[in-house]
């Protein structure tokens, strides 16, 4: 077997174990990761485009109204470095506005997009150094070099820190403070806790896709691990949970059913469910408690509604 060929074995082969782990949990979970694939991204893209889902556009207006300011906070020769690279209209509007940028550093798993979003954006902008690197960016890895006094930022937007339980977290937010060194800094984006009902709208749209963006899940399970999901027996639920302070999204069995994944049988019985996302939500104070430590903030953005917030840190 060639070397491409050995790699997605592997792949296949940990998307796989992670599955049947979950499943074979009391509480059977899938890991929110394994949302996208290409037809994932895509309805993740669609959901960013709803009304209820209020995230995306807040994050996007916060940057647009402060990223002077946000420039300026970041400083001029900087190693950009973007964890999950894939948000690339708020990416757009960083290198537009900051001079002398050192190199862009785009960091993802999934080695298939992130060479496609390189390639897009060296188009856009030939004068920049752009160094991709394939990563799972929650464990320890190796960054580019860069001259003494490049300063490296840290950027992870989009509420991805949500995914995260309070210890992940915690822990991920230690590792990028190794990553960044001393005279680093880390800009980050996330979403606040608000009304129940606001937050149940934004992860069970009227439309659908929401549902049809967790049930995806099951598809491509179906279509990558031999299994026989009936994806009209399972129903999308969000839930809040307030005292983890989080939406929870679950895929509810509607009747007693067996699948088979490859050679393992799971069995179901009616009401139970997988568990397949957290989306925590923070208040400043309860932000702050997570980067102790590590981080001191120098500024927070939000927006009049306070509804998102982005803010700078430096260790
Ligand atoms: C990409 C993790 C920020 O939690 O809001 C959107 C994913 N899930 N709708 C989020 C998601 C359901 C999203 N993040």
């Amino acid at each position: 077997m060639s070397i491409a060929v050995l790699e997605g074995v592997k792949k296949k082969s940990q998307f796989y174990n992670d599955v049947i782990e979950g499943l074979q949990k009391s509480q059977k979970t899938i890991p929110s990761k394994y949302f996208y694939d290409k037809w994932g991204s895509e309805l993740f893209e669609k959901i960013c485009e709803l009304d209820e889902y209020y995230l995306t556009r807040t994050e996007l207006s916060i940057m647009k109204q402060n990223i002077d300011e946000i420039a300026r906070k970041l400083g001029s020769d900087i190693q950009l470095v973007e964890l999950g690279s894939g948000s690339s209209l708020k990416t757009r509007m960083l290198l537009n506005n900051l001079p002398n940028i050192h190199s862009y550093v785009p960091v993802d798993i999934s080695d298939d997009f992130l060479a496609d979003v390189a390639d897009e954006l060296q188009a856009e902008y030939p004068e920049l150094n752009i160094i991709p690197v394939a990563a799972d960016y929650t464990r320890p890895f190796e960054l580019p070099v860069k001259e003494s006094q490049t300063r490296r930022i840290a950027y992870y937007p989009g509420s991805t820190i949500g995914n995260f339980t309070k210890e992940e977290a915690g822990r991920f937010i230690a590792l990028i403070a190794d990553l960044i060194e001393d005279e680093g800094g880390l800009l980050i984006g996330f979403d606040l806790l608000k009304d129940e009902e606001t937050l149940i709208a934004a992860y069970d749209d009227k439309q659908g896709v929401t549902a049809e963006f967790n049930k995806n899940i099951l598809r491509r399970i179906n279509n990558e691990l031999e299994a026989d999901f009936d994806l009209d027996a399972f129903e999308h639920k969000a839930v809040f949970n307030e005292e983890k302070s989080r939406i929870e999204m679950h895929l509810v069995s509607i009747t007693d059913q067996t699948v088979e994944i490859l050679n393992s049988a799971i069995h179901f019985e009616k009401g139970e469910t997988i568990h397949t996302e957290n989306s925590h939500k923070y208040s400043l104070a309860s932000f702050r408690k997570l980067t102790k430590g590590h981080f001191h903030p120098v500024k927070t953005w939000m927006d009049k509604d306070e509804m998102f917030a982005v803010q700078f840190l430096e260790k």
